[in-house]
């Protein structure tokens, strides 16, 4: 190390031999000048110890161990609540390669931008290194991250959502590869100045260096802008290193699903943003279904890469569930309610009289607890107790339904992709892709109407390809031409590709309610998808695939009549005529890059409409 390395880095631990990594967190440590840097092991004792911390604080509470053992509620800022997708940027070394739908800002100026906002920024604060593995610890299809941050919350929820700690180091080794990150709340402390429960800043930034594999993050202290294995890491930079070397990195849950033959398959499903991707991850199939079985491999995010056998397989990344709390309760999700009994971190949900925790759709409605903010609440306040966004997290390894191959470093062969979003009308319950570019197209042109989950509008139809727009961290158009290519490639080696469906429960009636069931109900259509792969199932052509009439799928149990089943299935004509307009727009957007085969098929579909 050279003589400009300030002490602070000098306490690095002996088990860490990594001589690039332990002078590029001095070198962070010279630039945000913390108080103190602490090397973090990922222990039990570490997390109760900095959990105490956070207590004393004032930003943990302790739920009532009676009644939630082992679990916190934190309260953000009222103004740092969701992901802040306007000030996300792709600082690739060209604007075409962030793409149309991508903040772009020249790296050099931003590098002067972010050097100027990070200079002293942890002043008065503890710097924590975080070391953690994006999948399985040594599995070909993991990847390693460091994460500095100075944020203890932080390090609470990274313990929890990847695989933390000291072994990281043991695969790292003296010079293995890692994906640097860097996390401040931007609140240095002056001497003296007591500090707030939830610091954070005005001023955002979440900013992502392709090239050099990079992220840096300032301002929020809030799940995925200050989490930065999960989409920053996992998504962002990953899809970037799947395009250079041919796999991919996708905003997809991962379910195994057994039949009453004993017949395991799997799926990866791709929805935007608080769409229920938690509640589809650990469906549990209706009673008359109950031969079928459901298990979890991830709620969030897959990576997937071509197997010796020209199979994809895929991995979680994830250790963890980060997921919206609101609207989940023991109907909607029995096994989400029971992975969250004990051992949770709760962020902006309300909290009981009695210690515990509650949320909007969890159950009845307790006559008086303390909302997100901490103010009195009351049923008839007017307000919502919990945030929209609220989240828990938790280990995957308390969901009961966890799939026994989740940990697999090898990962699991997917069969099927389904694309889903939230459309009150217009795209049909299900349709099958009758090949890959067919498949591709659903993908690319899917749209869903926004959500809590990032800060803006909410309700508006969006674009959203393959629910990725937030994470795909180059260009679009050049990401659908790798889906494309990975495909050919691989079909050319003589593999079987999934199946590709697209999928819609959100349609609602004059009324505004939904008219399709949803949840458990669900698997009336996996059944049909996965019995469709085995030659089983029926289906009907029409302009955009293949769809199960009435009769094709199981209604044993359900009172799903057939009017009600062509009130969401039938294509309307005028409404697909603006639909294709629209896929026109977006692709008109993504022209530079856009694959040919995508513009010639939405030009044939607006012909034969
Ligand atoms: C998430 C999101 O938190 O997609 O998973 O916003
Ligand atoms: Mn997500």
């Amino acid at each position: 190390m050279n003589a400009a390395v300030p002490e602070p880095a000098s306490n690095a631990p002996n088990w860490v031999r990594h001589a690039a990594l332990k002078q590029w967190v001095a070198q962070i440590a010279e630039l945000t000048q913390p108080d103190r840097i602490e090397w973090c092991d990922g222990s039990e004792e570490e997390y109760d110890r900095l959990c105490e911390m956070m207590v004393q604080a004032g930003t943990l509470r302790r739920l009532n161990p009676d009644k939630r053992p082992n679990s916190y509620l934190a309260w953000s800022d009222p103004s740092d609540v969701a992901r802040v997708e306007d000030r996300t940027f792709i600082c690739s070394l060209t604007e075409e390669d962030a793409g149309p739908t991508n903040n772009w800002v020249d790296p050099t100026e931003m590098r002067k931008t972010l050097d100027g906002l990070f200079s002293g920024c942890m002043r008065g604060r503890t710097m924590y290194v975080i070391p953690f593995s994006m999948g399985p610890l040594g599995s070909p299809i993991a990847h390693i991250g460091v994460e500095l941050t100075d944020s203890p919350y932080v390090v609470a929820n990274m313990r929890i959502m990847t695989r933390m700690g000291r072994k990281v180091y043991d695969v790292l080794g003296t010079d293995g590869a890692f994906v640097p990150c860097v996390h401040s709340v931007g609140m240095p402390l002056q001497p003296g100045q007591n500090d707030v429960a939830w610091p954070c800043n005005e001023t955002k930034y979440i900013v992502h260096y392709p090239e050099t594999r990079e992220i840096w993050s300032f301002g929020s202290g809030y799940g995925g802008n200050a989490l930065l294995g999960k989409k920053c890491f996992a998504l962002r930079i990953a899809s970037n290193m799947g395009r250079d070397e041919g796999w991919m990195a996708e905003h997809m849950l991962i379910l195994g699903v057994t039949s009453p033959e004993g017949q395991k398959m799997h799926v990866a499903a791709a929805f935007p943003s608080a769409c229920g991707k938690t509640n589809f991850a650990m469906l549990i199939p209706p009673k008359q279904l109950s031969g079928w079985k459901i298990t979890t491999i991830g709620d969030d995010i897959a990576w997937i890469k071509p197997g010796e056998d020209g199979r994809l397989y895929a991995i979680n990344p994830e250790a963890g569930y980060f997921g919206v709390a609101p609207g989940t309760n023991e109907k909607t999700n029995y096994n989400c309610m029971a992975s969250l009994r004990e051992n949770v971190l709760f962020t902006n949900v309300a909290l009981t009289d009695d210690g515990d925790v509650w949320w909007e759709g969890m159950g009845p409605a307790p006559e008086h607890c303390l909302d997100w903010q901490g103010n009195d609440w009351t049923p008839d306040s007017g307000r919502k107790a919990a945030h929209p966004n609220a989240r828990f997290t938790v280990s995957a390894v308390q969901n009961p339904v966890i799939d026994p191959e989740w940990d697999n470093p090898a990962g699991v062969p997917i069969d099927a992709f389904i694309f889903g979003g939230r459309r009150s009308d217009t795209v049909p319950l299900v349709t099958e892709a009758r090949n890959w570019t067919e498949g591709v197209y659903m993908a690319a042109t899917l749209g869903s109407e926004t959500t809590a989950a990032a800060a803006g509008k909410q309700g508006v139809v969006r674009r959203d390809p393959f629910a990725m727009l937030p994470f795909c961290g180059y260009s679009m158009g050049s990401y659908f031409a790798h889906w494309l290519e990975l495909g050919k490639r691989l079909e050319k080696a003589g593999a079987t590709l999934p199946r590709i469906y697209c999928v819609n429960w959100f349609q609602t009636d004059e009324q505004g309610r939904f008219i399709w069931p949803g949840f458990g109900e669900n698997m009336r259509v996996l059944k049909w998808m996965l019995e469709r792969i085995q030659g089983r199932a029926h289906g009907e052509e029409n302009l955009f695939g293949v769809s199960p009439r009435y009769r094709d799928l199981s209604w044993d149990g359900l009172d799903f009549s057939s009017e009600q089943f062509d009130a969401i299935t039938l294509i309307d004509t005028e409404a697909w005529r603006t639909e294709l307009q629209l896929h026109a727009e977006l692709f008109e957007k993504l022209r530079d890059r856009l694959p040919a085969e995508l513009a010639s098929h939405q030009e044939r579909l607006s012909a034969q409409l």
